[in-house]
């Protein structure tokens, strides 16, 4: 499918918002009863579960590669933060309308009415690129300051009458037990260790959906190595031949467009830094093929000197296009060297070292593979949004087979009583290992449609049939072909249909 347009863009926002309220995935700003809390939002039922998947799938990744997961405090004392260096740096610049006075980032502005990635710029390209192409203030169309100010992205709050933040990011988090850490792993480097949960930023009049949060998930993976052994890692002998798109801030700059070259490559050319750095870039790149992302929608972007941040001394963001935003950042690979742990040695007056074997003692390294969850999870949604034939009003949600929030559907064909005891006596026994669906109101077309709207890849009818013979049909979600089956086996076949061990098409000539 071709890039759409800024204009398309914004009536595809539109629709997809609409679809994703009406369907029960996504609700907000939230709370929708007290007008609404700009940056928060819900998860319906059908958005948690699909969230879920995203959350399991990076889960399975990091536990694959002997990675361990944690669960740290998201409220910390600000002594942490000073010492990481984002109480006096973790900010983004904004920009001030000289009529109502309302706040907003220049950056997203640019980047929400103009195709370009705008982190690049500096502060005058910035103000002479609105004044330029005439961008005002989006909600009273004044206009906007000539000045550009920063804005600290923390959330504070009081402990006890002591100065604390919100963490906003689970990474600085997972450093601070590094003494636990080191010994439970016997003081043997490298250990990765990762957390899925919250994190909390004070984003500049966010108006990007689940893509600009104030409270968001993250699922940040980081690996603890000697310095000394970034280029001796194991686990690069098998990927380094693999040709990843790969868009150095050089290319970006000349406009030069994005090359795959293979990890090998890209480290004798020095665009990367190391062989353990770049196993994580493939990492990364991998999990967003693991959601069924298409290849030809994902690259590899390296991040502009001056945009880098603070703690990171390499940095690559793994960005999707999505027909509503454009291309987005979804995960940050970084580099964050031994900055991290140097702070909280400092700041807490704690060693935070490892020893090598001849007793030599060091600061380990870190390099992060930073997740997000919500953005995945609305990408997912964006890509995979169909609208078929407006005039049959048959509107699809086409996500991969492995990520549907929802298993299986189970319908009786009608409201009779015999047939609704034995649908719902499978609902059950699936429901031990599903997750299921049951539908028993409307007719039997519009129960599929409204299965197929919310991505369930399968639905079984129990009819008549299914009484006397113990068997019933189930439904392909996409090529909509039906298969009769025995009711004992349905529990088996979704089983091996999720594990792509038979096809549907293959069920069909069994049939
Ligand atoms: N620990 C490094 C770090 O936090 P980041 O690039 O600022 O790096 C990592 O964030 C990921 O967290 C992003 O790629 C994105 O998926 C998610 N994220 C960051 N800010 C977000 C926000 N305001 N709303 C939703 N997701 C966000």
């Amino acid at each position: 499918m071709q890039a759409k347009n800024q204009e398309e863009k914004k009536d595809f926002l539109k629709e997809v918002v609409s679809f994703i309220q009406e369907q029960g995935f996504i609700w907000g700003p939230s709370p929708e009863i007290y007008g609404g809390f700009a940056g928060f939002y819900t998860y319906g039922p059908f958005g948690k579960l699909l969230k879920n998947r995203i959350e399991e799938s990076v889960r399975r990744t990091f536990f694959s590669e002997g990675m361990r997961e944690i669960e740290c405090p998201t409220v910390l004392p600000d002594i942490v933060w000073k010492a990481s260096g984002h109480l006096e740096t973790f900010s983004d610049r904004t920009i001030e309308c000289s009529k109502c006075h309302a706040e907003f980032n220049p950056n997203k502005l640019i980047e929400e009415n103009h195709d370009i990635s705008a982190d690049s710029l500096s502060e005058e390209e910035i103000l002479a690129f609105i004044k330029k192409n005439r961008i005002f203030c989006p909600s009273c169309k004044g206009a906007l300051k000539e000045e550009i100010s920063s804005k600290s992205l923390m959330m504070k709050t009081k402990v006890a009458g002591s100065d604390a933040s919100l963490r906003p990011e689970t990474a600085t988090t997972t450093y601070l037990p590094f003494p636990m850490l080191n010994n439970l792993f016997r003081k043997k480097l490298p250990f990765g260790v990762f957390q899925i949960g919250k994190a909390y930023r004070n984003e500049i009049s966010p108006r990007q959906h689940l893509l600009r949060c104030r409270e968001f998930t993250q699922a940040e993976g980081q690996v603890f190595i000697d310095p000394k052994e970034k280029n001796i890692w194991e686990k690069y002998q098998q990927i380094k031949s693999v040709k990843l798109p790969f868009w150095s801030s050089e290319s970006q700059k000349k406009g030069i467009s994005v090359k795959p070259v293979a990890v090998e490559e890209a480290i004798k050319s020095k665009l990367i830094s190391s062989q353990a750095y770049g196993w994580c870039i493939w990492l990364a790149y991998t999990q967003f093929a693991n959601f069924g992302i298409p290849p030809e929608r994902i690259r590899l972007r390296q991040h502009h000197p001056e945009e880098k941040a603070f703690y990171a001394q390499d940095a690559w963001d793994i960005e999707v296009r999505l027909d509503t935003f454009g291309w987005t950042e979804l995960c940050g690979v970084h580099d964050r060297t031994d900055y991290d742990l140097k702070q909280h040695a400092k700041f807490s007056s704690q060693k935070l070292e490892a020893q090598r074997e001849n007793g030599e003692k060091f600061i380990p390294h870190i390099l992060e593979i930073a997740f997000g969850t919500d953005r995945p999870t609305f990408a997912l949604m964006d890509i995979f949004y169909t609208k078929k034939e407006k005039e049959q009003g048959k509107t699809m949600f086409k996500v991969p087979y492995h990520m549907a929030p929802v298993d299986v559907s189970v319908f009786p064909l009608m409201k009779k009583p015999e047939l609704t005891a034995l649908a719902r006596k499978l609902k059950a026994q699936l429901e031990k290992e599903f997750i299921v669906d049951y539908d028993e109101s409307g007719s039997i077309g519009k129960r599929y449609l409204r299965s197929a709207c919310v991505g369930t890849p399968y639905a079984i009818t129990i009819d008549y049939d299914s009484i006397e013979k113990g068997d019933a049909t189930i439904r392909d979600r996409d090529t909509e072909d039906q298969v009769r089956l025995p009711l004992q086996d349905m529990a088996d076949t979704l089983r091996m249909l999720q594990a792509r061990e038979i096809t549907f098409s293959g069920l069909k000539k069994l049939d």
